[in-house]
């Protein structure tokens, strides 16, 4: 099938790359000119783990190509996927200026049956509005589907490829017909192509990101407990995850979740709450819950140097919002740093990816280190922001022949408790005892 993709940002390049890979002949559409020509030049604009093996082999068998031209990029095909920016205005709402604007240009240039797919993450309602931009100037017959992604950073080509599901929003039979054509190889084993209308699709999208969003959040309350009862968060969470209504994945209690997804899908679906005169109550709690768990550790690090940070070095392992990707984007070690260095501590950072993005933002204020050692050594205490898998093993020895004090304040509960206290090492974690001077202690 001939499929164009308008937008190559995370969400288009995957979706563009993915698709060339299942044997459609892909087109995709930027206007960044200068991008475009990297990717005609095979240069792969975003890091995500498996992407380029597979962006690269469709170019060499000519199934993925690029172009600023939005008539060129849709001649001839059957499927025209918008994977555009729907960023947060001023009021939390997504901002639709850049689909529409597409939306508007497509309408004179189509000359046969399409299927408009709205894949950005967009507000209920969103089709009907990209259909009336389209259907404005348009002479042939369309259809507008909703189809929302679920991928996830770092593991977003085996999201696209292995779907738990797919969620198609659409009541037409003729765009049935083709959307369950295109993802028939991807749910050969049985994973379900979930016809639904427009609206039901758009609001799923928001539906599942704040559910999960909320069940991460929950556990990190239940954490910020079991450290006032004395209770453990790891072994509430094996003792819950287990009953399969609940299940045991995003119960991981730490120091909030970022990223561009969770904190914009939370905002976006609270004000469309609003906008129809409902108080979702749960929204609210979960975002102002998130925003404090952030910096839940920065009090512990104050209490711990008795009352100050002045002079104080801190090795900053992780910067990035999660393991396998650079994106920075509402990453919880941001908003430390700035209260570390606001107490007047030097902060040397290290993170496998995301340290060039985080130049963009504290600059020569703190150190940028090539190895996770070189952060931690001479430094006052050790403060883990993301589970990279480098971090999860370190070399202990090192570790604390490096640090002036052998302490950890660890964001992500990467140790155990047991362990730590044998190596010697004062360890403060999220939602669990902690151990201090060779002694585990109740918080
Ligand atoms: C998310 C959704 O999972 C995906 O379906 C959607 O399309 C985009 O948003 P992503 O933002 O890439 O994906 O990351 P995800 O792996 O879901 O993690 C989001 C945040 O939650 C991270 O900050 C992560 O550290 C945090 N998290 C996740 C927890 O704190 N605990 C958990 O148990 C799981």
């Amino acid at each position: 099938m001939k499929i164009a993709v308008v937008g190559t940002g995370y969400v288009g390049l995957v979706t563009g790359t993915c698709f060339a890979e299942t044997g459609n002949h892909v087109t995709c559409v930027d206007i960044d000119e200068r991008k475009v020509a990297k990717m005609r030049n095979r240069e792969m604009p975003i890091f995500e783990p498996g992407l380029d093996l597979l962006f690269h082999r469709n170019i060499d068998q000519g199934r993925l190509s690029f172009t600023t031209s939005l008539a060129e990029g849709i001649e001839g095909a059957k499927v025209i996927f918008l994977a555009l920016p729907t960023p947060p205005g001023e009021d939390g709402s997504a901002d639709l200026k850049y689909i529409l604007q597409v939306a508007e240009e497509l309408g004179p240039i189509l000359n046969q049956y399409v299927v408009v797919v709205d894949k950005s993450t967009v507000p209920v309602g969103t089709a009907e509005k990209v259909r009336a931009r389209i259907a404005a100037n348009a002479t042939v017959d369309f259809d507008v589907v909703s189809n929302p992604e679920f991928l996830r950073e770092g593991v977003a080509v085996d999201d696209f490829m292995k779907p738990d599901r797919v969620v198609v929003g659409t009541t037409s039979k003729d765009a049935q017909k083709v959307m369950e054509q295109l993802y028939a190889p991807l749910v050969r084993q049985g994973n379900p192509v979930i016809f639904m209308d427009e609206k039901s699709a758009e609001l799923t999208k928001y539906a599942a990101n704040s559910f999960l969003a909320t069940k991460i959040t929950f556990m990190n309350e239940i954490a910020n407990l079991c450290e006032l009862v004395g209770a453990d968060v790891d072994a509430v969470r094996r003792g819950v995850g287990t009953d399969t209504r609940i299940g045991n994945r995003f119960l991981f209690a730490g120091i909030g979740y970022g990223g561009s997804c969770f904190p914009k899908d939370v905002q976006a679906l609270e004000k469309t709450s609003k906008e129809y005169e409902y108080d979702f109550k749960l929204l609210d709690a979960v975002m102002e819950v998130n925003h404090r768990q952030k910096t839940k550790l920065f009090p512990k690090l104050i209490e711990y140097f008795g009352g100050s940070l002045k002079g104080k070095t801190i090795a900053v392992w992780g910067l990035a919002f999660k393991p396998n990707t650079d994106d920075i984007r509402e990453a919880p070690a941001l908003y430390n740093i700035k209260d570390f260095l606001e107490a007047g501590a030097r902060v040397k950072v290290y993170d496998p990816e995301a340290m060039e993005n985080v130049k963009e933002i504290f600059g020569d204020q703190i150190t940028y280190c090539s190895h996770q050692y070189a952060a931690s050594d001479e430094s006052d205490a050790l403060v883990i922001f993301t589970e990279w898998p480098v971090f999860r093993t370190p070399d202990f020895d090192v570790l604390q022949k490096g640090l002036n004090n052998p302490i950890i304040f660890d964001g992500r509960n990467l140790y155990d408790l047991e362990v730590m206290k044998e190596l010697g090492f004062d360890y403060i974690s999220v939602g669990r005892a902690e151990v201090r001077k060779h002694q585990t202690v109740k918080v």
